[in-house]
């Protein structure tokens, strides 16, 4: 009996010490794991982390020697990390690296550049940060390193740009700043960057450029604003760009091009404006880009061009004015360029305006006869003119019934006043209006430049002269005809108010005289 005794104590006694010693790791365990998430985990080798829980880890190329490697691509997998974690200071571990990226595989979980972590890396050449969640761009965010080259940041969600957030990098050729939400770019941004070669900043959505955003950056050869909000340039916002030879501002919203906007690009090769919604451009705005090779203008909402415009760009040998509303280019727009034209590697693209069919287009013919470029060629061959254009306009519509009677006998075309005095509504009057025209000169009707013979193409007397688009009201007596029932429609308010016939009939006169 006391055996068993002693033997069921000897039981208790080794349970209980082992129920101990289990606790005991336990809570070993727990404090260890508990220092390490206040540490943040410092690693030993940044290129060989075996912790599991480690918020990044990185693949090292070449070698995961401490101290050796020189590529990293590194994977965050948690967010909320601390801009001052360990994980940063663990970098010290690598200072060879001449190259680092990193992927973000989780939303939101690196909302900054890693800027604890650069600093050790007084070799780095190229940083790569794609998917994270970076809003703002800190003041020397690159740790001022001597060496880095390329900064690319694509595909985050970078709306701002603080002071000097490219400072002090003496070495730094390009920067990616593509697709992410940049609102503005304001005065020092970008701040001593001597070498500063390409600045991608595509797909933002950028609306205000200070001025002299970029002079910090003067050796910049390329500058790319496609797809932003920018609506506004003045003579001050590309100061100091003096290398510059493409700037790229398709798929904004400019519609006012003024004076001396590129004047100090004077090393300009390729300026890209389409996709804007130009609608006016000062006649010196192109003015100081004499090296200026390739313009494109296409897809805006330009009516004329100053017949001036290109004589500040006499190298230009591709221009495109495709999609514009163009009535008319002359030979006096042209003229200055025209030589230009003519090699096989130019480039003139027209279609898709509206150019009223008249002798100003005659230039067309020649330049199809002399130039050696086939796409110049093909070009012209799809540009289509109206011989009259439909009668859509406004003022127009209001002519009062008796006074478009009155003016029956005006030759301008009888049949159309005749239709207008007979039928009510709009569209049905262009309607009969364009198939009557079908049957009679094709007036109303588009048609290929090319094939009118030039001989046949309408020359008013005083346009053969001055070839530029009249001015509406300023100079209304060389109208050509569309500007007509604008002008027919003042003279006949005029004659409203004070009939009289002697200004009637010598209006009809002129106009018979005109179109013979
Ligand atoms: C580091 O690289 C150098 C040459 O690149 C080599 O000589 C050295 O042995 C390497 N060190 C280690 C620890 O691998
Ligand atoms: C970078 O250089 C500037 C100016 O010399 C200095 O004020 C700043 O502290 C430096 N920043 C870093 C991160 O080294
Ligand atoms: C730029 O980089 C080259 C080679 O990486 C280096 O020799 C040079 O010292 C760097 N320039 C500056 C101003 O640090
Ligand atoms: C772009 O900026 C404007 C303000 O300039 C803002 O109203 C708009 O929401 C922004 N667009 C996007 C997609 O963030
Ligand atoms: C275009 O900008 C210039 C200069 O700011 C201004 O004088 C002109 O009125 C503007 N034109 C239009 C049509 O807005
Ligand atoms: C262009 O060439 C065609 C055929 O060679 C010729 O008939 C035509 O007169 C020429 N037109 C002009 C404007 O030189
Ligand atoms: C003109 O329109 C009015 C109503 O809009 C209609 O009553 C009339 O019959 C129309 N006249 C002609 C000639 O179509």
């Amino acid at each position: 009996m006391e055996q068993f005794l002693q033997r069921m104590m000897y039981v208790c006694i080794v349970i209980s010490l082992v129920n101990q010693m289990s606790i005991a790791v336990q809570a070993r365990d727990n404090s260890k794991r508990r220092t390490k998430e206040k540490s943040g985990g410092f690693q030993k080798n940044i290129c060989d982390i075996t912790d599991r829980d480690s918020k990044v880890h990185c693949y090292c190329e070449n070698t995961r020697e401490p101290r050796n490697a020189t590529k990293a691509e590194c994977w965050v997998f948690n967010g909320g990390i601390p801009r001052d974690d360990l994980i940063w200071q663990s970098f010290a571990t690598q200072p060879a690296l001449q190259s680092l990226s990193f992927n973000v595989r989780v939303d939101g979980a690196l909302g900054y550049v890693p800027t604890k972590a650069l600093q050790y890396l007084q070799r780095l050449k190229s940083i790569n940060i794609k998917y994270g969640n970076i809003v703002d761009i800190s003041t020397y965010a690159f740790a001022n390193l001597t060496n880095l080259k390329e900064a690319s940041l694509s595909q985050n969600q970078i709306e701002t740009l603080q002071q000097y957030a490219f400072a002090h990098l003496p070495n730094l050729t390009v920067v990616n700043l593509e697709e992410n939400m940049i609102l503005e770019i304001g005065r020092d941004s970008f701040y001593d960057v001597p070498k500063l070669q390409k600045l991608v900043l595509s797909k933002n959505n950028i609306s205000s450029i200070s001025n002299g955003a970029f002079q910090h950056a003067f050796n910049l050869l390329e500058l790319e604003l496609n797809k932003n909000n920018i609506f506004h340039l003045n003579r001050h916002t590309f100061d100091g760009l003096a290398n510059l030879r493409r700037l790229d501002l398709r798929k904004n919203r400019v519609y006012n091009l003024t004076e001396f906007t590129f004047a100090e690009l004077w090393n300009l090769q390729e300026l890209l404006l389409g996709k804007n919604d130009l609608k006016y451009i000062s006649e010196r705005a192109f003015d100081g880009l004499s090296q200026l090779r390739k313009l494109s203008l296409d897809d805006n909402k330009l009516g004329s061009l100053p017949s001036g415009l290109f004589e500040g760009v006499r190298g230009l040998s591709s221009l495109d004015l495709r999609s514009n509303e163009l009535h008319a280019l002359t030979f006096d727009n042209i003229k200055p360029i025209l030589d230009n034209l003519k090699p096989s590697g130019s480039n003139l693209l027209l279609e898709e305006n509206n150019f009223v069919c008249d002798c100003r287009l005659k230039w067309m013919h020649s330049l199809r006869n002399e130039t050696k470029s086939q796409n110049t060629k093909d070009s012209l061959e799809g540009v289509t003119c109206k011989m009259d254009p439909p009668i859509v306009s406004s003022a127009y519509n209001k002519i009062p019934e008796e006074t478009s009677n009155a003016n029956q006998d005006n030759h301008y075309n009888e049949n159309a006043v005749d239709i207008f005095t007979k039928t009510n509504s709009t569209d049905k009057k262009v309607d009969e209006y364009n198939a009557l025209s079908d049957t009679s000169a094709k007036k109303g009707v588009k048609r290929n430049v090319l094939k009118i013979a030039p001989e046949t193409l309408p020359c008013p007397v005083d346009t053969k002269k001055t070839t530029e688009l009249p001015h509406y009201i300023i100079d209304p007596v060389i109208p050509i005809q569309n500007e007509m029932k604008t002008f027919r429609y003042q003279e006949m308010n005029a004659a409203n108010k004070r009939p009289s016939i002697t200004s009637l009939v010598l209006w009809s006169f002129s106009f018979v005289f005109f179109f013979t």
